[in-house]
This record gives structure tokens, C-alpha cells and sequence, in this order.
């Protein structure tokens, strides 16, 4: 009588009575997770689409965080806005405190799509994360979060491309792996993409960098010799800082002003 022997076998409800714990357990975390996403797309909807940069920042540094020394992003907060972008694209969205940003400095119609190698949980287009950052849209914006995507995969660039259907990016901000080689191959990858006169955008570009941001200021010293470029370094911490580099003219734009390797030296 095999099934009656499983049955009375001490460790098969206890086992059950476990599983059906963990069960609930996840359940109820992953509730309460929508239910502060939730909250947080109702506030997201507060910040007004013409929000000027003190109050999205504010609501940036406050409900979502956001990486960022304040005057640095201020300056770029106001040439994006006063490009008003019809498509931007952020690589290394993080907590997605930039990303706000764009939303409120972008036009009313543009496309934001925003790429990050983090994954978001088994609920993917529809996990907590995602709902929130889908809510950055206002009036005619369309919001793509491309998760658990590396930017340096020729998939995800042609997933990028396929989302863009031929249109141009206006405004790139390069903010995601941050080693001297992967900030290079972030821009050789993704500057083709840029319209001519579109901005690209470089974080943490300081001459005095932290531990962390060493790359990307090697990064920096070798991009400005060899392309015209402006920055902001404003804060006195280590690391931060801010630097553009506007496409020229035509698609040879994103050639070097002098010629030379693109950083593969
Ligand atoms: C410094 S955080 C971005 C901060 C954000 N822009 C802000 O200021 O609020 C860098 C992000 O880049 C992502 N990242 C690093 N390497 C990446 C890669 N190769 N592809 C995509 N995302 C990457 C990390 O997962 C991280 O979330």
C-alpha cells in the first residue's frame, strides 16, 4: 500500500505546509512592491510635464534617485530642454532619476527609451519597476525600458534600432558601464544613431575621479583630444561631472576632429 505510506509520511505535509508559506511570503511581497509602485506612478503624475528643473529634481531625488551632482545636471537639464529632443536614448537608467529628467525636458511626442543591463523581475513589462517607469510618459510620449539588456550586445543595438524604425536619436546620454573601454564602445556603438546637431552626453567625466569613475575620465581625456567638446565639473566631490559633445553636420560627425583611432589604442 504505496499512497497510504506517502501519505502518512511526516515530511510530505510539512514540506507542503512549507511551500504554501513561501508562497504567500512572495506573494505578499511582490503586493506590496505594486502597491509602492502604485503609490509612486500617482506621484509621478503630480510632477507637471512642464515642470521646471527644481521640481523634477527634486521629485527625481526624492522618489526615485538619482546619481547626479545638482548644478552639473542642472546645465543639461537646460540644453535638453531647450533642444526640446524628439527621441532620447539613456544608457544605464539605474533607479531611473535621469530618465525622469528627460521626460520633463523632452517634447510632448518624443520617444524615450532607456537601456540597462539590470533585470526587473519575473513580471517583466508589467513588474513594479516597469509600471513606474512607463508613467514618466506625459501627453504623447511613449516610454520603451529595455532591462536586462547589455548595451554593448549587438542584439540590444538592434533592438534599439528595430524600436527606432529609422528615425534619428536627438539626445544620447551615456551613463552605464563605466570602464574606458565599455564608455567607447557605448559611443561607437550608439553615436551613429545620433542626428546630426544631436547632443551626447557623458557622466562622471572628472578629471578627479573616485575609484569607480577612473574609466570614464581616461575615457574623457582621450575623447577631447580628439573631438570639440564643453563640461561642467562643479562639485568638489571626487568623481561626477558633466560632458557634451554635439554631432557635426554630417554622419562623418562622429569622426574625430583630428584623425586617429576611436579609442581602441
Ligand atoms: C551610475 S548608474 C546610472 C545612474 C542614472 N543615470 C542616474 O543618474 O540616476 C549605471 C547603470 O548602468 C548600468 N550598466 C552598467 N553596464 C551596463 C551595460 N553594459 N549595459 C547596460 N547597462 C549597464 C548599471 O546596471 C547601472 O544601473
Amino acid at each position: 500500500m504505496t499512497g497510504s505510506n506517502t501519505n502518512r509520511n511526516p515530511r510530505y505535509p510539512s514540506d507542503f505546509k512549507l511551500n504554501v508559506i513561501n508562497l504567500i511570503q512572495a506573494s505578499t511581497s511582490y503586493l506590496d512592491r505594486y502597491a509602492t509602485a502604485l503609490g509612486q506612478v500617482q506621484r509621478v503624475r503630480m510632477v507637471a510635464p512642464n515642470a521646471t528643473f527644481a521640481e523634477a529634481y527634486a521629485f527625481a531625488e526624492a522618489d526615485l534617485g538619482i546619481l547626479q551632482n545638482r548644478e552639473e545636471i542642472q546645465w543639461l537639464f537646460e540644453l535638453v530642454r531647450a533642444a526640446r529632443p524628439r527621441v532620447v536614448l539613456e544608457i544605464g537608467l539605474d533607479l531611473g532619476g535621469t530618465f525622469f529628467l528627460w521626460s520633463r525636458a523632452a517634447a510632448s511626442d518624443a520617444h524615450l527609451i532607456a537601456i540597462d543591463a539590470r533585470e526587473t523581475g519575473r513580471f517583466g513589462d508589467w513588474s513594479p519597476f516597469h509600471l513606474v517607469g512607463k508613467s514618466f510618459a506625459v501627453d504623447s510620449q511613449r516610454v520603451s525600458l529595455m532591462m536586462g539588456a547589455d548595451s554593448h550586445s549587438e542584439a540590444t543595438r538592434e533592438r534599439v534600432a528595430t524600436l527606432l524604425g529609422g528615425r534619428p536619436v536627438d539626445f544620447l546620454f551615456i551613463d552605464g558601464d563605466h570602464s574606458r573601454d565599455g564608455v567607447w564602445q557605448d559611443f561607437n556603438m550608439y553615436s551613429p544613431l545620433v542626428t546630426p546637431g544631436g547632443l551626447i552626453a557623458f557622466h562622471d567625466i572628472s578629471p578627479n575621479p573616485a575609484e569607480s569613475t577612473q574609466g570614464v575620465a581616461r575615457f574623457w581625456r582621450e575623447f577631447t583630444s580628439k573631438y570639440e567638446t564643453e563640461e561642467r565639473v562643479l562639485g568638489h566631490d571626487q568623481g561626477y561631472g558633466i560632458g557634451i559633445y554635439r554631432v557635426r553636420g554630417s554622419h562623418s560627425s562622429t569622426s574625430p576632429i583630428s584623425s586617429g583611432n576611436r579609442g581602441d589604442d
